[in-house]
């Protein structure tokens, strides 16, 4: 039997996501939007484009969460993207109940599925879901940490001129502006990127990681970034499908890694198809502990207000 893929919210980020999976042709696709007639033109438009790259994928969409019946995956994308000047925390109260919803309604239908949260404030929807859904952290995970990571790794390559192939980014901590890039884990061809690039080079291509979202925000005006973010949960969905054992830095809870604990956070995770199979703790400097430190408490603070 087919995979089935369910993405609430058929955005940007929830279209892009689906454009990106359709082409894997890993399993039949479901967009679900509040929007009467988006998902389901969206998702007629693309099923239409699949002769052409001779893809066997069935996209259906609508307003009815019947239509996600049975989902391995459940993508959720919905809820409002930033405008310039507004942080991805100032989004929490609006997106939190559109998440809220999105997930107890897609988990009367698909009791058994993965759920991969890409709606912003991202670690404090990840965590909601969690907590809303009942089901165990190992099944409910979030999108950050491949995005953050390929946005380091796209400057360090054109920094170098050499191929992205080469260049392995991790980037951990919470989704904001606190995010921590790690300059000695991470690595071109296995050279650690704090023995290859000066100080001052480094640290402004951390600071443009960390400002990688508002960049694009900034240029775009009227929305966020969803073709890195779309393929970065695509991604995720297929090291779950696949069953790949995938390393890959995402959110994750945590019970005490990183001396955390009742957190989802930024982490490099291993995900297969039951979900997170591991947690992965890399040694770290004092300087990126404290880094580190500065995020959760962000995030945990964030957490709180949503007073679950
Ligand atoms: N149920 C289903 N869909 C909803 C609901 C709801 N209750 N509320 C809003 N939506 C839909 C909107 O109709 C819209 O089509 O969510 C979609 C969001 O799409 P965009 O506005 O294009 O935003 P997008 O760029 O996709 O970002 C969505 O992901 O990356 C994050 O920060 C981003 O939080 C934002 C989210």
């Amino acid at each position: 039997m087919r995979a089935k893929v369910s993405i609430i919210g058929a955005g940007m980020t929830g279209a892009t996501t689906a454009h990106w999976l359709a082409e894997l042709e890993i399993a039949d696709i479901v967009l679900i939007d509040v929007v009467d007639g988006l998902a389901q033109g969206k998702a007629l438009d693309l099923q239409q484009a699949m002769p052409v790259i001779g893809k066997d994928v069935r996209i259906a969409g609508g307003t009815e969460y019947e239509l996600t019946e049975n989902s391995d995956v459940v993508v959720i994308t919905a809820g409002l993207p930033r405008k310039p000047g507004m942080s991805r925390d100032d989004l929490l109260a609006a997106n939190a109940e559109i998440v809220r919803q999105a997930a107890m309604n897609t988990l009367k239908y698909s009791p058994n599925a993965i759920y991969i949260v890409l709606t912003n404030p991202l670690d404090v929807m990840t965590y909601l879901t969690m907590k809303v859904t009942g089901l165990p952290p190992h099944r409910v995970f979030g999108q950050a940490g491949i995005l953050d990571s390929t946005r380091m790794a796209t400057f360090v390559a054109e920094e170098l001129g050499v191929s992205v192939e080469n260049v392995h980014c991790y980037v951990l901590g919470g989704h904001g502006d606190e995010m921590v890039p790690l300059t000695h884990i991470s690595n071109v061809a296995g050279i650690p990127l704090d023995q290859i690039l000066p100080a001052e080079r480094l640290d402004a291509i951390v600071e443009r990681t960390r400002k990688g979202g508002g960049e694009i925000v900034s240029l775009l005006k009227m929305g966020s970034a969803f073709y890195a973010p779309g393929v970065a949960v695509a991604k995720m969905v297929e090291a779950v499908i696949r069953d790949k054992h995938l390393i890959a830095p995402v959110s994750a809870y945590l019970q005490g890694e990183y001396d955390l604990h009742d957190i989802y956070f930024g982490v490099a995770a291993q995900l297969g198809r039951n979900g997170i199979e591991k947690v992965l703790e890399y040694p770290l400097t004092q300087n990126e502990k404290q880094a580190l430190k500065v995020s959760a408490a962000i995030v945990a603070e964030n957490i709180a207000k949503l007073k679950l």
